[in-house]
């Protein structure tokens, strides 16, 4: 683990009654497979530190246990079934209670003020916070499908988290990080009074479980060096919003459009890395997960347990992006979002199952650097998950999917401002940060 961090313990944590021979299995939908290659997110959440009273190991380790009860998928495994009849494989997730790793590190030297630079940057020894080094959602057939790492740090302490996408999206996580931190707040589960919703949705006219040839479900190899990304988070206050936002919508000038303010950020953001990437010339493409839970007919309960995401493209020429201004790039972020119908989520997991390929690939090239992939979403519930000991102070995506132009979105701590997370290679992260144009919308101090 390095020096400054050390782990000090690790086990498993299983929810307090172990589900019997009726217990629930998951199959996996096309959502869910296309996942099957790409890294498990880590999230985690910087504390201040707790009263040594509070026995934060001890209670944080107990109510997982309770909320592991509610949450019984992620104590399961993920299970592949080999279907020697067509020489395919089909995966599901058996929740069988076996249970989630809890890794309890101490980083003595290590203080809530050396990860929190004013600049935004991302010292390096912030990925030993988090617990896994390079999980894909694959490797769930061998690993826990949630890993926490707990680290006591001189004057706070950070709960990092690792779990599987195809248990859970954003959505569906922090819903568990909020129940399980109001009860080891409360110290007892008995507020839940009614199970998680399982999604349902078995899309009429596909055949559960679906297969994948053998050679689209191993694991991929690891490819060959990869150029290094560095991590930085870029702050926009309330004011730098309502500044993009108006700029964007005075472009637009339609009445019939409204482009929103995350469509006005992330607007920014690409053709503020697309400009410093280094590209000649040829498409460019902004990608975004996308929630089917309301777009599908009939809708999703909101608050439906599982992933239920995928992701979608619009597509610009590099020329077309950056002369055409920050109004032109966000109406075709706009668009990209109204299409987003449930014909259009369905057409997507049928035409996966018809021609499953390629899930090797994963979200996109990692060597051309002409896209950014937005994730995350400023509308988590962040900074209210309350452990018993106060708010987080700050929230950070951890190392894995290390792609350039990569942005996990998170609610800024101040109301209404939202933190970019981004990685870049870093000689497109040195030009960005050398670019006025770029940071007279955003609020680092370079
Ligand atoms: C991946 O990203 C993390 C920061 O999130 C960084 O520390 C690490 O060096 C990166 N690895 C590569 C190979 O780019
Ligand atoms: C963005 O916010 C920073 C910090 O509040 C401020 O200095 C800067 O002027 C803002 N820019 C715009 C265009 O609002």
């Amino acid at each position: 683990m390095g020096e400054q961090v050390v782990l000090i313990s690790s086990s498993i944590v299983r929810p307090v009654n172990k589900p019997g021979s009726d217990r629930t299995k998951i199959h996996l939908t096309p959502f869910d497979l296309n996942l099957l290659h790409i890294g498990s997110p880590q999230r985690g959440l910087l504390f201040p530190k707790p009263n040594p009273d509070f026995h934060v190991i001890s209670r944080l380790k107990a109510s997982l246990s309770l909320a592991l009860e509610i949450y019984f998928p992620f104590a399961g495994r993920l299970v592949k079934v080999e279907n020697l009849e067509d020489n395919t494989v089909s995966f599901l997730i058996d929740c069988d209670g076996s249970g989630a790793r809890f890794h309890h590190a101490e980083a003595k030297t290590i203080s809530v003020s050396d990860l929190l630079q004013p600049d935004g940057s991302v010292p390096d020894f912030m990925k030993q916070l988090f617990p896994a080094d390079d999980f894909k959602n694959c490797d769930g057939v061998t690993k826990p499908l949630l890993v926490l790492q707990v680290t006591e740090m001189k004057d706070g302490i950070f709960i990092g988290y690792c779990y599987n996408h195809l248990v859970a999206d954003g959505v569906s996580m922090w819903g568990f990080i909020n129940t399980w931190s109001k009860i080891c707040s409360s110290g007892s589960s008995s507020f839940v009074h009614k199970p998680i919703v399982l999604k349902r949705w078995f899309l009429e006219g596909i055949h559960y479980p679906i297969h994948i040839p053998v050679s689209e479900a191993e694991r991929p190899r690891p490819s060959r060096e990869l150029p290094i990304t560095k991590d930085r988070v870029f702050h926009f206050t309330k004011k730098n919003i309502s500044d993009l936002k108006a700029k964007a919508n005075s472009e637009v000038g339609s009445s019939d459009i409204t482009i929103s303010s995350l469509q006005a950020v992330t607007a920014h953001m690409w053709r503020s890395i697309i400009r410093h990437s280094g590209l000649s010339g040829g498409e460019t493409q902004y990608k975004v997960v996308v929630d089917v839970r309301q777009r599908v007919n009939p809708p999703l309960e909101e608050d439906c347990f599982g992933n239920m995401i995928y992701i979608q493209q619009a597509i610009a020429t590099v020329e077309e992006l950056l002369n055409r201004g920050l109004g032109w790039a966000a109406l075709q972020i706009s668009k990209l979002v109204s299409s987003q119908t449930n014909e259009n989520c369905k057409k997507f997991a049928e035409d996966w199952v018809r021609n499953v390929k390629n899930l090797k690939t994963g979200v996109g090239s990692r060597t051309v650097g002409d896209f950014v992939l937005v994730g995350g979403s400023p509308r988590f519930e962040v900074y209210n998950n309350d452990f018993g000991w106060g708010k987080p102070v700050a929230v950070r995506a951890g190392p894995g999917n290390n792609i350039s132009g990569k942005l996990v979105l998170f609610p800024g701590i101040d109301e209404g401002s939202i933190d970019v997370q981004t990685s870049l290679w870093s000689d497109v992260l040195v030009n960005l940060l050398g670019d006025v144009e770029f940071l007279e919308h955003v609020s680092i101090m370079v």
